[in-house]
């Protein structure tokens, strides 16, 4: 007999569903007898002791439903180990709970900061298998994430739209993409879309160098540009800053996000007309494209299979085209960043794509 507690934590994305599914398919296909126990709104769930017996009929028709079915939300690792409102130990409180079901692993789907947790619950002695979550494709020990390519599509999409309507009214167009530390779905929709200038966190950006790039369009006649900036994409000046400056100056920030600044700047310098649009968290929702599907579902299947095994205490992930098992302890704490001359943004730029810098 096998038991197995499953939480989704942190932002969702597309394919959290077909990942929990794979799982479960593949432990019921084994000669085992398994009892699968769903914890509630991510670690909150395990920390409360909200969680929901599931059985097969529960992870049927979800492969293409994007969401969580069990919820999720975000618990800071930051402050995991101070006590709540209440005085409860967040820590101690999911160990027992753990115990006291007689678990026999906990699978964990998320991103950075649910690695962190996921470690630290393994430090004390838990089995973890854990699944790689999140449209930002940042989780180091991993080439993709699930989730990334829904959003790179949505993103795209989004692009796309906005260039039939950049070329009629000849505007400067701004599309916002999510990503706030790093810059992989800005910089694949941004190429995917044929954006002219793409900004990412990675890479800080000179506006003069912006501009200079929509003028060199206007001088070759071209009436539009799409710019594709990531929500945590800073400008020189800004990451030349300390922390302690540069939080003093987000405290009397004018604007929604660095889109509206940038877009404030163009304005300014070249009288061109500019807008911004934000597809948001539209990039988070709707049904995971086919490639997440069967990505997921694969990796799934390998977490399956080790729990089988009792293989616990890794990340399932994906290296060189191989599903792979990655230490725990070399995923928690590590951001995977687009390097700013890795041969991709190389050759975006030899396809005459600025980044700004
Ligand atoms: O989950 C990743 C992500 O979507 C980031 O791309 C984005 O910056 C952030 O989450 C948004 O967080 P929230 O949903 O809490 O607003």
């Amino acid at each position: 007999m096998k038991r197995i507690g499953m939480l989704t934590s942190g932002g969702d994305c597309q394919a959290l569903n077909a990942a929990m599914r794979g799982v479960v398919k593949t432990l019921y296909a084994s000669k085992e007898e398994v009892e699968i126990y769903g914890f509630l709104d991510g670690y909150r769930g395990l920390i409360y002791s909200k969680f929901r017996m599931l059985t097969g009929k529960d992870f049927s028709g979800i492969l293409t439903k994007g969401g969580t079915m069990l919820g999720t939300s975000r618990t800071p690792f930051k402050t995991i180990n101070e006590p709540d409102e209440n005085g409860l130990n967040k820590v101690e409180a999911m160990k027992q709970n753990y115990y006291k079901l007689q678990l026999d692993c906990l699978v964990i789907l998320g991103g950075n900061g649910t690695h962190k947790t996921a470690n630290l619950l393994r430090e004390q002695g838990l089995n973890i298998v854990t699944l790689p979550k999140t449209i930002d494709n940042d989780l180091w020990g991993t080439d993709m994430t699930f989730g990334f390519q829904s959003a790179v599509n949505i993103a795209t999409d989004a692009i796309d739209c906005i260039h039939t309507t950049a070329a009629s009214h000849g505007r400067v167009f701004i599309v916002e993409v999510m990503g706030h530390k790093v810059g992989w779905l800005t910089l694949n929709a941004g190429m995917a879309g044929g954006a002219d200038i793409i900004l990412l966190p990675e890479i800080p950006y000179d506006i003069d160098k912006v501009i200079e790039k929509i003028e060199e369009r206007d001088r070759k006649g071209s009436r539009f540009t799409i710019i594709a900036v990531a929500e945590g994409a800073i400008s020189k000046e800004d990451a030349a800053l300390s922390k302690k400056e540069f939080k003093k100056k987000m405290e009397k920030y004018p604007y929604p996000s660095v889109s509206y600044e940038v877009a404030a700047a163009i304005q300014k310098k070249t009288g061109r007309e500019v807008r911004v649009t934000v597809p948001g968290h539209m990039q988070r929702g709707g049904s995971p494209c086919p490639y997440d599907r069967v990505f997921a579902s694969r990796l799934g299947a390998e977490a399956g299979k080790l729990i089988l095994e009792g293989q616990y205490g890794v990340m399932v992930g994906y290296r060189n085209r191989e599903i792979v098992k990655v230490p725990l302890e070399d995923v928690a704490g590590k951001l995977k960043m687009v390097e700013p001359d890795a041969t991709i943004v190389q050759e975006a730029k030899l396809l005459g794509i600025s980044f700004g810098d």
